[in-house]
C-alpha cells in the first residue's frame, strides 16, 4: 500500500517537475516540424512549377520571369516572388499569399491576369498553401530585383475588369474529393487540376481566355490546345490523338524522365519535366497517370487508331523519291527517325503514329523542325540526342513538303501544311538558343 502510494507520489512529482522540462525538450521537435513544413512546401512548389514562370534564363530562381504573351499584343512578366521586402514578396502575410495564389489578387489589391494560373491554384488546400508560404518565406533566397513593367494595351490594361472575369470563370472551391473514386484517383485529380495546372496548357480556351473546363466534368477538359506556338497534346483517352495507346506505366515513365517507348517531351512540356514532374514521388506520378487514364475520349469518333503502312519505308529503301519531301526526309531525318519512322526508343521518338505528328494543328511539328528543342535535363544530366534547328538549312517550301510527307507516311493521316504557314511561324519564332538556357539551380 505504502509502497504503491509512494510510487504514485514519485510519479506525480516527476510529472510536475517534468512538465516544464518537457516543454523545453519539445523545442527541437517543434523546429523539425517547421523544417518538415518547409520541405513539404518545397515539394509543392515543384509540383506547381512556380520556378518555370517566375525565373528567367540566366537569372536567380524566383526573381522574376520570362515574358508571357497576352492577347492584343500585350506582354507581362511574372514577378519577383523571392522574400525580398522591397522588390519581392517579403511583406506578404499568409493571407496575402493565399489571396494571390487562390484569388489572383496581389498584396496591394491589384488583380493579376490568369497567366498566373490562380484559377487552377484555387483548388489547392489550406494546408498546402501554408506549406508553400513557409517555403517561400524561410527557404528561398531573397533577391533584390525590380519587376519589369508589363506592356498592356487598352482595354486589357484595366485590371479591375478581372473582377468581372473572376465572377464568371473563377471557381473558388478548393478540391473536393469525389466519393465515386478511390484515394489514388483523387490525389491524381488534385495534382492535375490544382498544383500541376496541366489544364492551363492542355485545355482549350474560350474567347475571354478562360479554360473551357477546369475538371473532367466536361469532355473538353485536357483535350489539347495551342499555346506559345506549340500545341499541347490531347491527354484524354482518344486512341489516335490522345493517351489511349499509353499505359499508366508509359505515363509515369514520361513524367519522370521525359521519355518513353513512343514519345519524348519537347516545346513547353520540357519545362514541366525539367522543373516539376521529375521531382514528384513515384506515388504522385502514378496518381497523375491513374487519373489521366480515367478520362474518356474527348473525340469519341477518334477510334480508328493508327495502323502501320510500309509503303513509304519501302519507297525510301528503294531510293524512290516521288513523294515531295521524301528526299529531304531521307537526307536530313532518316538517320535518327529511321526510314520506317520508328525512331530509336527511348531517345529518338517515333514519327509513325505519333500523336504530335497526327495533331490536326501542325504547329508543334513545324516549330520543332524550324527551331529545334531545348534540352531535357533529368537528374542533372542534359539529354544527349536533341532535335536540331533546320531554320537555316531548309526553306518554307521544303519544310512544308517534309511536314506533309511525315503526316501522310507510315499510316499517318493528317491535314496538309502550306509554305505560308511555315513562313508565318518562321517570322514569329527563333531557333532555340541552347547556350542561353541556364539550368536553374533549384536545390
Ligand atoms: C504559368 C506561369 C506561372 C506559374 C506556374 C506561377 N506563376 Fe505566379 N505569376 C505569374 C504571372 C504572369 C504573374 C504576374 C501577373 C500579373 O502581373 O497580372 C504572377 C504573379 C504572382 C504573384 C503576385 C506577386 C506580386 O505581388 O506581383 C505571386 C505571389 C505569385 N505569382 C506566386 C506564385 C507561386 C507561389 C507559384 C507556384 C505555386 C506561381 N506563382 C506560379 C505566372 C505564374
Ligand atoms: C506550359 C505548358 C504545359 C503544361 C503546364 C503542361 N504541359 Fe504537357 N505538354 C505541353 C506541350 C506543348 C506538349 C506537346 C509536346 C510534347 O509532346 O512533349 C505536352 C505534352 C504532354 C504529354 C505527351 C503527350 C503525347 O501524346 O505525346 C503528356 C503525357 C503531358 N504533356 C502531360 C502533362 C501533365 C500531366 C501536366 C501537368 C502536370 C502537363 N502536361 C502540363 C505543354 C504543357
Ligand atoms: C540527331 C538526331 C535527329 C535528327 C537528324 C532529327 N531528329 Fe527529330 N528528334 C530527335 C530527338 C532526340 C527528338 C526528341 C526531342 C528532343 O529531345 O530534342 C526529336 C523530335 C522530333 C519531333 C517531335 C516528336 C515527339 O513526339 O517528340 C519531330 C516531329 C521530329 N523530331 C521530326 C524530325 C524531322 C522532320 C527531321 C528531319 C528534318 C528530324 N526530326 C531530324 C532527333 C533527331
Amino acid at each position: 500500500m505504502l509502497k504503491l502510494s509512494r510510487n504514485v507520489v514519485a510519479l506525480a512529482l516527476l510529472l510536475l517537475i517534468g512538465m516544464p522540462y518537457g516543454r523545453t525538450d519539445s523545442a527541437p521537435p517543434a523546429q523539425s516540424a517547421d523544417a518538415a513544413l518547409v520541405a513539404r512546401g518545397q515539394y509543392l512548389a515543384y509540383a506547381a512549377d512556380c520556378v518555370a514562370c517566375h525565373s528567367s534564363p540566366g537569372g536567380a530562381a524566383y526573381a522574376g520571369g520570362r515574358p508571357m504573351g497576352l492577347p492584343l499584343n500585350s506582354t507581362i512578366y511574372p514577378t519577383n516572388i523571392t522574400p525580398d521586402p522591397q522588390t519581392g514578396i517579403g511583406l506578404y502575410t499568409l493571407q496575402d499569399f493565399d489571396r494571390a495564389l487562390r484569388r489572383g489578387i496581389a498584396r496591394d489589391g491589384h488583380h493579376l491576369y490568369p497567366s498566373m494560373p490562380y484559377p487552377s491554384y484555387a483548388k489547392i488546400s489550406d494546408a498546402d498553401i501554408a506549406a508553400l508560404y513557409a517555403y517561400f518565406m524561410k527557404a528561398v533566397q531573397p533577391v533584390h530585383q525590380e519587376n519589369r513593367p508589363a506592356q498592356i494595351g487598352w482595354p486589357l490594361s484595366m485590371r479591375w475588369l478581372m473582377s468581372l472575369w473572376n465572377l464568371f470563370f473563377l471557381d473558388t472551391h478548393t478540391y473536393q474529393p469525389s466519393a465515386d473514386h478511390d484515394a489514388q484517383w483523387n490525389r491524381g485529380a488534385y495534382l492535375v487540376q490544382g498544383l500541376g495546372h496541366c489544364g492551363a496548357c492542355h485545355t482549350p480556351r474560350g474567347w475571354l481566355f478562360q479554360e473551357k473546363a477546369l475538371t473532367q466534368d466536361r469532355r473538353v477538359y485536357l483535350s489539347g490546345a495551342p499555346l506559345d506556338n506549340w500545341s499541347a497534346a490531347d491527354l484524354t483517352g482518344d486512341t489516335t490523338l490522345g493517351l489511349g495507346r499509353w499505359s499508366e506505366a508509359d505515363l509515369v515513365q514520361f513524367l519522370k524522365t521525359g521519355h518513353n517507348a513512343t514519345g519524348t517531351a519537347f516545346g513547353s512540356m520540357i519545362d514541366v519535366i525539367n522543373y516539376s514532374t521529375q521531382y514528384l514521388s513515384d506515388a504522385d506520378n502514378q496518381a497523375i497517370a491513374h487519373y489521366l487514364k480515367s478520362l474518356p475520349p474527348a473525340h469519341p469518333d477518334d477510334t480508328q487508331g493508327w495502323h502501320y503502312d510500309p509503303a513509304a519505308a519501302n519507297a525510301l529503301a528503294g531510293l524512290k523519291f516521288d513523294a515531295p519531301g521524301s528526299q529531304t526526309y531521307s537526307q536530313y531525318c532518316a538517320d535518327c527517325h529511321q526510314r520506317d519512322g520508328s525512331g530509336q526508343a527511348l531517345f529518338i521518338p517515333a514519327l509513325a503514329g505519333n500523336p504530335s505528328v497526327l495533331d490536326a494543328n501542325p504547329i508543334s511539328l513545324v516549330n520543332i523542325i524550324l527551331n529545334g528543342s531545348s534540352p531535357l535535363v533529368v537528374s542533372g544530366n542534359p539529354d544527349f540526342y536533341r532535335m536540331a534547328s533546320y531554320r537555316t538549312i531548309l526553306n518554307d517550301q521544303q519544310i512544308a513538303d517534309l511536314v506533309n510527307f511525315v503526316r501522310t507516311s507510315w499510316g499517318n493521316h493528317a491535314p496538309s501544311v502550306t509554305p505560308d504557314q511555315v513562313a508565318t511561324l518562321r517570322a514569329t519564332t527563333d531557333a532555340v538558343q541552347v547556350e542561353e538556357l541556364n539550368l536553374l539551380r533549384m536545390r
